[in-house]
């Protein structure tokens, strides 16, 4: 057994976890990591999902971008799901206040701009989606070689963030500049199918 992970936790303590002292003995500062965890299941779930649901409705009449959108929308929700067990784990906790929980977020809340036009709201969308991904490489810097589950889960996220980039570079640039920049996206599955972080088979038929 390496120096570092020699026994703090006593025997049968329910108290102390052995999964969080091993990551603390490598470096790992977890009452920030829970810290940004929670910021990040609350741009997840309150200012992506919930937000992304709205700006979803308004782009009626662009079914493409609607579809786009929804697989964006529901793999942020898995995201959420994903997070919150780990916070959890970690020994941390969610606010019991909902309003608290979403002042927390580590990315501004996606609210619907005015005027609710497809260039307005693909910008938006955009511009989460670039939040999401600096919020989730420093979760990625914070773990590597250090806290390999929580690594594992950041960079699965990351994947799909770095997708949705691409994604919403595609149709903001039809949309706004005429022009043509591929993201390289083949379909989902299903909707919100999620294959990095559902650990689902890409869709290939
Ligand atoms: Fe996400
Ligand atoms: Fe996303």
């Amino acid at each position: 057994m390496p120096e570092k992970d020699k026994q703090i936790v006593k025997y049968g303590d329910v108290t102390q976890r052995v999964g969080v002292e091993v990551i603390r003995a490598r470096g790992v500062d977890v009452e920030k990591l829970i810290k940004m965890l929670v910021a990040n299941a609350a741009a997840e779930f309150a200012s992506t999902y919930y937000y992304y649901t709205i700006l979803r409705m308004h782009l009626a009449g662009h079914e493409d971008y609607k579809e786009i959108c929804e697989d964006a929308r529901l793999e942020d929700r898995a995201h959420w799901e994903l997070i919150v067990p780990r916070i959890y784990e970690l020994g941390g906790e969610l606010p019991n206040d909902l309003k608290e929980f979403h002042d927390q977020a580590g990315c501004v809340a996606a609210k619907l701009p005015n005027p609710p036009t497809a260039v307005n709201i693909l910008t938006l969308l955009l511009e989460s989606e670039r939040c999401a991904i600096r919020s989730w490489i420093a979760i990625c810097d914070m773990t590597f070689g250090k806290d390999p589950r929580t690594y594992d889960m950041a960079s699965r996220i990351l994947n799909e963030e770095i997708e949705h980039e691409a994604w919403f570079i595609e149709l903001l640039a039809h949309e706004r500049d005429g022009k043509s920049i591929p993201s390289g996206h083949f379909r989902r599955g299903e909707p919100g199918h999620a294959p990095y972080s559902k650990n689902a088979g890409f869709y290939n038929p």
